[in-house]
């Protein structure tokens, strides 16, 4: 296949508020397609800008006392954290407010005007005369003419739903000043989307196969509506922070006029810094330009803005594709701040949390239809437990070790039947894998895969490596097992790296080995000593990702946990002594708090002393996961380890897997205690018989 040339953006953020976590899933998503056809060999321009003018970035500037462009300044020095952080690409990010975007917008314009699409018509408007400025809808409110609720704003009422023009509120007045706004005429300039050329254009356009079925669809109930389409109102009265409207003084475009313009000035302003012929490229037919965008935002990307380019005509292309999204919501809800529904992508990050498997999740979760994906806590921390550190993760650690101490690093490529069979099978599917990704259906992508994780998790639980460690002779069959596996890693991460470029990073170095070519069907050779990876989600981290209902914030505090320990200690003061002390119960939690904690019963499958720690013992537990947890126990002086194999216990099996000295615990066994803790107070539970590993305590 040649190779592909493609223009990619995402929409451009109003500059007026920092990232929400749907922003970070639209470049997600984004960013993901981009990596994959760079792994391809096509060559990419990736880029987005703030989207800086429009009335209410001009008013919130002027509520604070600066000038918009101070405003978007501010914003827009905010942006970095949040694309580093979460390793969106974008090859450049610039302004709506900037020389280049005045250029292009002038220059479309005027092409449309001279094309004879542009009208001028007098309209009449709600004008505030304290501020001297003629009002958007939203800043005019007032009683709503069929049920009679006040304070509505001046397209529909929350109340009855009823819906209308300012003009029919009772008793309207000014947002902004409280004034009684009064109705005066004004010139407006209107992008006729009515005559006939555009319409058939649009109807082409929108039917070419380029757009989703259901985005195909609606467009065509716009263009078959009743009345048809109506012309757009493209400009503004001053005073307005946005584009002057040539030889039309006093009047500006409408921000959605300029804003997609700004793709074009970003390109430019790209072009411009890494050198190139930014006319030149948009002008060859081989190349492909595609816009990511939400579902909100469909009327203005494949209506307006195929229009304007197709009749401001070369060097400017119509976009060769429009890929629309659902909406982020959040426990099947629509984000709110108030409500304390929304997530912050800048406390996710505070948090320690890693990008990472938030972009799986998305990943995991996207399909190229325009559907809702919803974050929930529990679902994000199963899926990335279970698939990313136990299938994916736990492929290397289980084998790394072996290669580094018994083989010096190096790999064998006598692989054996089964090893080969393993390893074509994932050479094999890498064409769906990469068909899925480049049609945006990553969740298929992303199930594909882990099944062939699953695939060599069963590959390396038959050959059981950690077994032929431990026979004499065995040497030949543990360095094929281990190798065929770190391969088969290899493999699977260079299919995952668009999802997850930095653990892919990681792994090439682990593995010495280049996983970005999509095509490599290079070898590992020798590998690096093993290094964690990734490390589970910590359910406390999810506790502290949700934004505060507004009405708890407003609350009086709670009294912290010391505080009302010490409550409690005062209703029993009666009775206070030593003894009474250790009896000391833990504040009340909810039912959802226990239910946090995952207990599980556990096989112990063996159990040892450990070299050099004086309370520890090592035990392997199966809880019906393909491999055994390894948890390091403080329970050396009360249990001979011999006489603990095979015995059932509970263990917590969701707490966040901590580095000891010795190793990785990844687990707890729970035990009573005395005081102290010591011998005799040591017992550890035991379920009565029936129960399996695996089973869930509740
Ligand atoms: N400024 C306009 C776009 C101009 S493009 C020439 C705008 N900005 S926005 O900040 O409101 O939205 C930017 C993008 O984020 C849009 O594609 C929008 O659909 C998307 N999202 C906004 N909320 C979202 C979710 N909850 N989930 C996913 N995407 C969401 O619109
Ligand atoms: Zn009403």
């Amino acid at each position: 296949m040649s190779q592909r040339q493609i223009f990619v953006t995402t929409a451009l953020p109003y500059a007026n508020a920092a990232f929400h976590i749907g922003h970070i899933m639209e470049y997600t998503q984004a960013d993901i397609w981009v990596r994959y056809q760079r792994m391809r060999g096509n060559t990419v321009h990736f880029v987005c800008a703030d989207d800086a003018h429009g009335a209410p970035i001009m008013l919130k500037a002027e509520a604070e006392g600066i000038t918009p462009q101070q405003l978007v300044a501010n914003i827009a020095a905010g942006r970095p954290q949040y694309l580093n952080g979460f390793h969106i690409g974008f090859d450049n990010w610039h302004s709506t407010d900037s020389p280049e975007n005045v250029e292009l917008s002038q220059d479309i314009y005027v092409r449309l005007r001279e094309a004879g699409f542009i009208d001028r018509r007098v309209i009449e408007q709600f004008f505030d005369p304290v501020k001297s400025m003629f009002l958007p809808d939203r800043y005019i409110k007032g009683e709503c003419p069929r049920c009679g609720t006040k304070d509505q704003y001046g397209d529909n009422c929350e109340s009855c739903g009823a819906v209308y023009a300012p003009t029919e509120l009772k008793n309207p007045y000014s947002a902004l000043s409280g004034a009684t706004p009064v109705i005066k005429q004004s010139e407006h300039f209107f992008f006729r989307l009515s005559d006939p050329r555009c319409v058939e254009f649009l109807r082409g356009w929108t039917q070419q196969g380029r757009l989703q079925p259901q985005i195909a669809n609606k467009a065509r109930e716009w263009l078959d509506s009743g009345d048809g389409l109506a012309d757009w109102d493209i400009s503004r009265d001053e005073p307005y922070f946005g584009i002057p409207i040539p030889d039309a003084p006093g009047k500006y475009f409408y921000v959605w006029l300029d804003a997609p313009v700004g793709y074009l000035a970003s390109l430019k302003n790209h072009f411009a810094k890494q050198g190139g012929d930014v006319a030149a490229f948009l002008a060859d037919p081989g190349t492909e330009q595609v816009h990511f965008i939400g579902k909100d935002i469909v009327y203005f990307h494949c209506l307006f803005w195929p229009a304007m380019l197709h009749f401001a005509g070369t060097p400017y292309k119509v976009p060769d594709n429009v890929f629309v999204h659902g909406f982020m919501t959040v426990n099947g809800e629509k984000m709110s701040k108030s409500r304390g529904t929304g997530i912050s992508p800048l406390r996710y990050l505070d948090l320690g949390m890693n990008a990472e498997w938030l972009r799986y999740y998305i990943a995991a979760k996207l399909n190229a239809n325009v559907e809702d994906v919803d974050f929930t806590a529990e679902d994000f921390l199963a899926r990335v437990n279970s698939d990313l550190i136990g299938k994916y993760v736990n492929i290397a650690s289980r084998c790394a070790g072996f290669i580094t101490k018994r083989f010096e690093g190096a790999l064998t490529q006598d692989f054996g039947d089964e090893g080969a069979t393993l390893l074509k099978a994932i050479a094999d599917a890498r064409e769906a894998v990469g068909s899925a990704l480049d049609g945006r259906e990553y969740s298929k992508a992303i199930r594909e895969i882990m099944a062939l994780a699953d695939r060599t998790n069963e590959y390396v639980n038959a050959n059981a490596p950690w077994e032929l460690a431990k026979q004499a002779g065995r040497e030949a069959d543990l360095h094929r097992v281990c190798s065929v596996a770190l391969n088969a890693f290899a493999r699977l991460t260079r299919m995952l790296a668009p999802v997850m470029p930095a653990t892919a990073a990681k792994v090439a170095q682990l593995l010495n080995h280049d996983l970005s070519r999509w095509d490599d069907e290079a070898l590992v050779a020798r590998i690096n000593p093993y290094e964690h990876l990734m490390t589970r989600v910590d359910p406390k981290q999810l506790d502290n990702l949700f934004d505060k209902p507004a009405a708890e914030a407003t609350l009086p505090p709670a009294p912290a946990p010391s505080q009302q320990k010490n409550a409690q200690q005062q209703t029993h003061s009666d009775k206070a002594s030593a003894e009474d002390a250790a009896k000391d119960f833990e504040p009340f939690i909810s039912i959802d708090d226990f239910g946090k904690v995952d207990l599980r019963i556990a096989k112990i499958v063996s159990a040892e002393h450990v070299e050099g720690a004086a309370k520890l013992l090592k035990l392997q537990l199966d809880i019906g996961e393909d491999k055994p947890r390894q948890v390091f126990a403080g329970i050396k002086s009360a249990y001979d380890p011999a006489t603990l194999v095979g015995r059932l216990t509970v263990m917590v099996a969701n707490l966040a897997p901590r580095k000891m000295k010795f190793g990785m615990s990844e687990g707890m066994v729970l035990a009573a205690s005395d005081e102290k803790g010591e011998v005799p107070g040591l017992f550890i539970l035991s379920p009565d018989s029936g129960a399996t590993p695996g089973m869930r305590v509740r």
